[in-house]
């Protein structure tokens, strides 16, 4: 089946063309991605009535951009799949609304897709790792280690109590004058600073449950930071080197026991699995590589460009639930906020009918 996907939900307005074969095998025939960084730059962060204007202004192109890649017309689609939350609710209801047209014009099945599900289930797209499995997403948005154990069957393990890891790295970055966003910034001035000069704390470390906090490591950097102002450009290098350390000694002591609670609860896993753009980061994959190799674990980290947000991934978990027969109806709300547990594993008798 070949399936349209439409992502909307924050700063990059994207649309893809998917197809998966009876086997589940996934093939990606177009992945059109328009970032709208530029736009948000000079305000620090992500404004959402920015967003959801330029989503308006690019989407139908983006679409038109997409089918004619994936060298296929309407027709040719078994499906139309959009990201209808968690996100920005003006964006949201951009990409779902548009959908939602082509879905009734075309006579074609609309399916409503949960973005953290497509971001938990693009390891499948990647690499056809079977359930379950334990996934590591790192986002702006969103901070968390799941259990997959099936389409719309996951098991929240861990979860942020305050700050996103990402949201964190963009922080620093506006607070060192680095820009937005941060993330990959933080990470090429840590490359050449000292990640043991200043003593930031390590939250939540130790403690059986695998939530993290973000908020009193970025409030102890900016202290650090205070206490030695002016700082120079070799101050700022280790600040981001002594952050990104910090990090990724949470993520590792948060893992593991992430991956605890899952073997508890669910068995061995199949693959621990990085989702998210922070998951590009080169010392919290190596630190992901630490982890699957001490517990004999496969680790599947998609291609950054699929790991941050795409088309192709709402594409593709719109397949996996096309294939299950989970379709959803016109009238399906946006939703800004929609956590993974709300997902339902087999569709209730009204949630079948294909529009
Ligand atoms: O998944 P994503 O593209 O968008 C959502 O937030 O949904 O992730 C973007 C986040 C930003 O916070 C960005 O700073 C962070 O991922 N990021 C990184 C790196 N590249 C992107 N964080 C740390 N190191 C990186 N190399
Ligand atoms: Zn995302």
């Amino acid at each position: 089946m070949r399936i349209l996907g439409i992502e909307t939900t924050c700063d990059e307005t994207a649309a893809a063309v998917v197809e998966r074969t009876s086997t589940g095998e996934g093939r990606i025939l177009s992945n059109v991605v328009l970032s709208q960084v530029s736009e948000h730059a000079a305000f620090g962060g992500v404004v959402p009535e920015i967003a959801a204007r330029a989503h308006v202004e690019a989407l139908d192109h983006i679409i038109s951009n997409a089918m004619a890649e994936a060298g296929c017309s309407f027709n040719a689609i078994d499906g139309v799949a959009a990201a209808a939350g968690p996100g920005l609710i003006g964006g949201v209801i951009v990409g779902l609304t548009t959908a939602k047209a082509i879905a009734l014009v075309r006579e074609k099945p609309l399916i409503a897709v949960n973005h953290l599900e497509a971001h938990a289930l693009t390891a499948r797209l990647t690499d056809s790792i079977a359930f379950p499995y334990c996934l590591f997403l790192a986002s702006g948005g969103h901070t968390q280690i799941v259990a997959v154990r099936g389409v719309g069957d996951y098991v929240r393990l861990g979860t942020t109590v305050d700050d996103a890891i990402g949201e964190a790295f963009d922080k620093t970055a506006k607070l060192l004058g680095l820009g937005y966003p941060g993330g990959a910034v933080v990470e090429s001035e840590a490359k050449s600073g000292d990640p043991s000069r200043f003593a930031l704390p390590r939250p939540m470390l130790g403690k059986p449950n695998a939530d993290f906090s973000l908020s009193g490591l970025k409030t102890a950097l900016r202290l650090e930071a205070e206490k030695i102002a002016p700082i120079s450009d070799q101050d700022v290098r280790d600040l981001c080197a002594s952050f990104q350390q910090a990090v990724v000694d949470v993520v590792a002591d948060r893992l593991r026991a992430g991956l605890k609670l899952f073997r508890e609860h669910c068995g061995n896993p199949t693959a621990l699995v990085a989702a998210g753009g922070v998951a590009a980061n080169g010392a919290i994959r190596k630190v992901l590589h630490r982890l699957s190799f001490e517990g004999g674990t496969l680790l599947v980290a998609p291609p950054a460009e699929l790991c941050t947000d795409n088309g192709a991934m709402i594409a593709w978990a719109g397949a996996e639930r096309l294939a299950l027969g989970l379709v959803d109806t016109l009238d399906t709300p946006p939703h800004a906020r929609w956590p993974l547990s709300d997902l339902v594993a087999r569709p209730a008798p009204a949630a079948r009918k294909v529009v």
